[in-house]
């Protein structure tokens, strides 16, 4: 019987959270053997509604769910984690500036960069996913310096398993038959859902569908999936988040399948022409708790070109909290 590890999540009141926390209480994330102790932090005024989360949380008797700790105070929250999930973050409202959104956002992720830094496991796996989540990992991550840079990462999951989705259906083919796609870049409207090494039951994915449609119609839906969503649902994309988030923390602490791969953001390290340190999406294979990104594939002219825009972009959010001193 194994003992219980610490997962603590931020946001977790919120929709992603209402999905994701009976995900990985049920052991979708850490696999059916390994109990759980949730640690869940919230804004002061949303604890009352995370204590309805809880009972209902209690209320599912999950074998798995060791035990439950709430709090608004990261420190608390964050004691001796293992994993942590970042879904809380200061969405962009009307009318506000890209900086004014990531000053917002440092205010949140400064002090949880720091408390991770003081208090969470020393092999802590850190997952953002609040937006904007490449930066604001970038911004947890330069706050806690007593931690391995590797140990932050974003997510582009959501994107990933969109674009696995997308080319399914274009080709008639179970997603399982999908392999090797990959989302370089930003979790935004910039990212790249790149097809070059992806097959389809073994085939290469662009000789079964015209380029017209890979490069005009299916790299903009895979990109701009979360507004869709909004338009059709009236809200914003959650249960699939949670579900991408399950698949991100799954994979990098259980491991990729054999010659399979998929898309984590993570610090560049220089791979790809990608300028150091950015967090950025890269295809990854995952062992042993640890990730590697697929080194060797050839990069078109095509690719190039938009594997620069989306690392420009990041560039720019990264320029944006220098100045404000939120990052080295
Ligand atoms: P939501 O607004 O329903 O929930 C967010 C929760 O975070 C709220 O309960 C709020 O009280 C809490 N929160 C705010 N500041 C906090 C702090 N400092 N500490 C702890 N909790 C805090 O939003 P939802 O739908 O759950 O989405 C969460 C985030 O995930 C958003 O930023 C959204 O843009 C992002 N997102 C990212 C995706 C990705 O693919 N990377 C996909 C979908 C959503």
């Amino acid at each position: 019987n194994k003992e219980p590890v610490r997962v603590a999540v931020t946001g977790a009141a919120g929709q992603i959270g209402y999905s994701l926390l009976f995900r990985i209480a049920s052991g979708d994330m850490l696999g059916k053997d390994q109990p759980v102790i949730l640690q869940l932090l919230e804004v002061t005024p949303a604890l009352k509604a995370l204590q309805g989360v809880v009972m209902e949380l209690r209320d599912c008797a999950f074998p798995l769910l060791a035990d439950i700790v709430t709090s608004d105070d990261p420190n608390v929250a964050f004691k001796d984690a293992e994993y942590a999930l970042l879904v809380g973050a200061m969405p962009r409202k009307a009318g506000m500036e890209r900086g004014d959104l990531l000053s917002a956002n440092g205010g949140i992720f400064k002090p949880q960069g720091e408390a991770l830094n003081k208090v969470a496991s020393r092999d802590v796996k850190v997952l953002v996913v609040g937006n904007p989540a490449n930066t604001n990992a970038l911004i947890a991550q330069q706050n806690a310096p007593d931690l391995d840079p590797k140990q932050f990462t974003a997510m582009v999951r959501l994107d990933h398993n969109r674009a696995v989705s997308q080319l399914a259906e274009k080709t008639g083919q179970p997603v399982t038959a999908i392999e090797n796609l990959t989302i370089w870049g930003n979790h935004s409207s910039t990212q790249y859902p790149d097809l070059s090494a992806a097959t389809v039951d073994g085939k290469p994915a662009l000789d079964l569908v015209d380029r017209e449609w890979y490069e005009s119609q299916y790299i903009p839906t895979v990109a701009k999936r979360g507004a869709a969503i909004i338009e059709a649902r009236g809200a914003s994309s959650a249960a699939s988040a949670a579900s991408a988030a399950i698949d991100h923390m799954h994979d990098w602490a259980l491991g990729t399948p054999d010659g399979q791969w998929v898309s984590m953001g993570i610090p560049s390290d220089g791979s790809y022409g990608v300028p150091e340190g950015l967090i950025y999406g890269f295809p990854v294979k995952c062992r042993n708790g640890k990730y590697e990104i697929v080194q060797g594939l050839d990069i078109s002219d095509f690719s190039r070109g938009k594997m620069d825009a989306t690392a420009q972009e990041l560039q720019e959010e990264r320029d944006e909290v220098r100045k404000l001193g939120l990052v080295k």
